[in-house]
Formats: structure tokens, C-alpha cells, sequence
């Protein structure tokens, strides 16, 4: 029989009952529904609602079903519904008449934000541990390979040349700002519904500040209305997990590319890599693939949720019921592939002489041999076009700018002097892009400090 089940005759059929039932995914929240139980009938008692025994009471068998849930002794059972009927049945058929009392005052539908904004809370504590460490994996590749020199590109074409360094860095920084995104999705999460009752408040005089604190919330919603129905704390999660999970696909696709036997710029071990049925020969970047992938879910929950909440009036509806799977899903697939990507970024090796081979093809030095000409007074865009020409100069000759001689570039301006030279040489060409946040060795030292800065303190946050 159902915990509501006075005004029925009959119920429901086995698979209605299936099919209304979220237990399945609620009862991961089973520890938050405990915490909130337990916060709410010790304020039962202390504003005088239900007596000190009966809080004893509920909170010794709300303890027990506790440790019978995690030495898996719970039978858990679908006609339930969820993990709300589930603890209070239990504590029902454990404690009796002190167990009825529990839900004085209190709706499943308060009782259900609570527990999944408690529950929310923890999965971006965790999202943002999974995040730093990924950070740290790519801090390491940043300083241990220092001074490297990569093409850097645009539209997939060569364009000027960057410390690989500084490419990683880049994605440290877009790793930081998702941390900031799990950050605020958890402040919009840190905020106590219970006390809201159904949709109107209640008429115990409940202390709604008392339960808030006691579970650690940063205060109470205003509004009971709003604060049944509202679930954009978890629109904000989702968002946070989609964007870090686009974030991760950029970083995957680049992987996937330099691991190539046309790029060979990395090689991912043995340990991130699977071979092929029947290819012997082969080595795959599967999990840089599979994390690639994973962002269709991810972006898939966020949009499911939108829509579902989409056109939905006021306050509860069982529409709401659907909110967690997606949100819990997309948190932990965004989890698992920090983790793996942290993985696969620490045991990654890096291959300088191909990147730097490939550096020294595709003209990387054009800009800097116009910006030569511009420094002598020469304007930028007539300075670009005598460039253009050398280069088409060099594609009809099959060679590179550094082949050309002094007598070649005089023909097309005779500012060029032998100083040339040092506009041609890769070291140079970074080293003089001193620009703040720039690739020149010095600008991404400092940038490096400031990154390991940030990263020791949103380390020393989530202490
Ligand atoms: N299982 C429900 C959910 O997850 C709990 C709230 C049910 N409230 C109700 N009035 N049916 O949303």
C-alpha cells in the first residue's frame, strides 16, 4: 500500500507503478533524503511539533536504514516510487508511530528539491576536484616541455609558430573558467526549499532558517511556490557540464589529430590507446574518441531538461520527476572524462623534432618579415604585399624563406638588409612576441606562474 493511499481503491498496475517510479535514479540521494529527514524532525522537536523521544526516535532508525542501505541490506522495492517513500516506509515499519510523524509539515515535493539541491552541491564539489586535477595533468605537459615550438594555426593551416606550451596552457585557462561555471551552479544549488511544504508553506510554525542551516544551506528561498518548482540550479549544472565537456571535445580532437601519422606529434600510451580486431598494425586514440563523443549526451541532458521545464505553470508537477536522471548522468560522464583525459594528457609523450619539422614548412615567418618592413617605415599592408610575393616566389620554387637569399629579397625591397635573418629562425620568431599573454618565452613564463597561481587556489578551495 502507498504512504498516500486513503482516498484510493485501487492502485496501480505493476507497470504504471514501474513507469511512475524514480527510484532507480533517486536513490543515489538516499544519504541526502536521511540528512534532510533528520534536520527536519529535529526542528519538529525543537519548535515543540512533535516530542523529543519521537526525534530519538526517527533519528536511531533513519541511522539504521542508513548503514542497511550502504552494507547493500536495503531491499529496495519499485512499489515505493522513490527514495522518499522508501526511507519513510522503512522508518515507518521500523519505529512506528514516531515515523508517521516525520513528514509533519513537510511534502515530498520540498522534501525532493532539498535532496536533489544536497545532492547537486556534492556532485559539483566532486566535478570540480575531477577539473583541477585534469588542470594539473595539463600544467605538467606545459612545464616539462617548456621552450617546444609547434605550428600554430589557423583554419587547420599553418600561421605563425607557438610554444606548445602555450597551446596547453590555453586550455588550462578554459578548464579554469568551467571550474568557475561548477562554482556558480553550486551557489545557485545553495539555496533551502524545505519548509515550502506542497506549494503554499504550512501551518506548524516550522523555523525553515533552522533546517537550512543545519544542512549546511546558504539560507532559505523566499517564494514556496518557486521553491518547489524551480530547478534551474540544475539548468546551471548541466550548462557547466555541457560547456566543459565541448571544451574537452576541442582537446580530444586535437589529440586525436597530433596522434596521426601525418601530424605524429604525440603518442598517447599503450595504457589510452586499444588496437583493432583485425588491423595488427593498429593503435587507436579510442578514449580521446569516446570522450569526444560523450558531449552528445552531455549537451543532450541540458537540452532535455530545458525542454521539460519548458511551458511547465506552477509549482509541482510530475513533469519535475524527470529533472535528475539527465543531470546526475551528465554530471558523472563529465566526471569520468576529466579523469580519463587527465590520464591520458600525464602518460602522453610529445615529439619536439616533429613539431618542429613541421614549424619550419608553411611560411611561418611571413608576418615577421612584414612587420621587418613596416618597422623601417614601410605600411603594414604594402609590407604585406611584398611578402606575398616572396612567398610566391618560394611555392614556385619549391623552398622555404629561409632559402631565399639576401640578393631575393632586396628585389622586392631594398629595406631588407642581412638582419633578415633573425625574422627567419624560429626561436626569434617567438621569442619577440612579448605582447602579454603572448607566446613569447617570457610572456608565457609569467603566464605559467599566474596559471600555477590559480590552480593552487582553487586547489586549496575544495579543502
Ligand atoms: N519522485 C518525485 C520526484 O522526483 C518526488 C516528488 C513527488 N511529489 C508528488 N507530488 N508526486 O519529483
Amino acid at each position: 500500500m502507498a504512504l498516500w493511499s486513503g482516498r484510493f481503491e485501487e492502485g496501480v498496475d505493476d507497470f504504471t507503478q514501474r513507469f511512475g517510479a524514480s527510484l532507480p535514479v533517486d536513490k543515489a540521494m538516499y544519504a541526502e533524503d536521511i540528512a534532510g529527514s533528520k534536520a527536519h524532525s529535529r526542528m519538529l522537536a525543537n519548535q515543540g511539533i512533535i516530542s523529543q523521544q519521537d526525534v530519538e526516535d526517527i533519528h536511531a532508525g533513519l541511522d539504521t536504514i542508513q548503514q542497511r542501505i550502504e552494507a547493500d541490506d536495503f531491499a529496495f522495492d519499485i512499489n515505493d516510487e522513490d527514495i522518499h517513500m522508501a526511507v519513510e516506509g522503512a522508518l515507518i515499519e521500523s519505529v512506528g508511530q514516531a515515523g508517521a510523524r516525520l513528514h509533519t509539515g513537510r511534502s515530498r515535493n520540498d522534501q525532493v528539491s532539498t535532496d536533489t539541491r544536497l545532492y547537486a552541491k556534492k556532485l559539483c564539489d566532486h566535478l570540480m576536484a575531477g577539473n583541477v586535477a585534469l588542470r594539473q595533468a595539463l600544467l605538467a605537459q606545459a612545464e616539462a616541455n617548456f621552450s617546444v615550438i609547434m605550428p600554430g594555426y589557423t583554419h587547420l593551416q599553418h600561421a605563425q609558430p607557438v610554444l606548445f606550451s602555450h597551446h596547453m596552457l590555453a586550455y588550462f585557462w578554459m578548464l579554469a573558467r568551467d571550474f568557475g561555471r561548477f562554482k556558480n551552479a553550486k551557489r545557485a544549488a545553495d539555496m533551502c526549499p524545505l519548509g515550502a511544504a506542497a506549494l503554499a508553506g504550512t501551518t506548524y510554525p516550522l523555523n525553515r532558517a533552522a533546517t537550512a542551516e543545519a544542512l549546511g544551506f546558504a539560507g532559505v528561498i523566499p517564494n514556496s511556490l518557486d521553491a518547489v518548482s524551480d530547478r534551474d540550479y540544475l539548468l546551471d549544472l548541466l550548462y557547466a557540464c555541457s560547456v566543459s565537456s565541448i571544451h574537452l571535445t576541442r582537446l580530444c580532437e586535437e589529440i586525436i589529430l597530433w596522434s596521426t601519422a601525418e601530424f605524429g606529434f604525440v603518442t598517447l600510451s599503450d595504457s589510452y590507446s586499444t588496437g583493432s580486431s583485425i588491423m595488427p598494425q593498429k593503435k587507436n586514440p579510442d578514449f580521446a574518441e569516446l570522450i569526444r563523443g560523450k558531449s552528445g549526451r552531455v549537451v543532450g541532458d541540458l537540452v532535455g531538461l530545458l525542454v521539460t521545464l519548458k511551458s511547465l505553470p506552477l509549482a509541482y508537477n510530475k513533469d519535475l520527476q524527470e529533472d535528475k536522471e539527465g543531470a546526475f548522468d551528465a554530471a558523472h560522464t563529465v566526471l569520468d572524462c576529466c579523469q580519463c583525459a587527465a590520464g591520458m594528457i600525464e602518460t602522453m609523450a610529445i615529439h619536439p623534432e616533429a613539431m618542429r619539422a613541421q614549424a619550419t614548412k608553411g611560411y611561418l615567418a611571413a608576418t615577421d618579415v612584414a612587420d621587418y618592413l613596416a618597422k623601417k617605415g614601410m605600411p603594414f599592408r604594402a609590407a604585406h604585399e611584398v611578402v606575398g610575393h616572396l612567398v610566391l616566389l618560394c611555392e614556385k620554387r619549391g623552398c622555404q624563406l629561409d632559402d631565399l637569399t639576401l640578393e631575393d629579397f632586396k628585389a622586392e625591397s631594398d629595406l631588407f638588409e642581412a638582419d633578415i635573418v633573425n625574422c627567419l629562425d624560429l626561436e626569434s620568431i617567438v621569442a619577440a612576441r612579448t605582447t602579454f599573454g603572448g607566446t613569447g618565452n617570457a610572456a608565457v613564463r609569467e603566464q605559467l606562474e599566474s596559471a600555477q597561481q590559480m590552480q593552487q587556489k582553487d586547489a586549496d578551495s575544495l579543502l
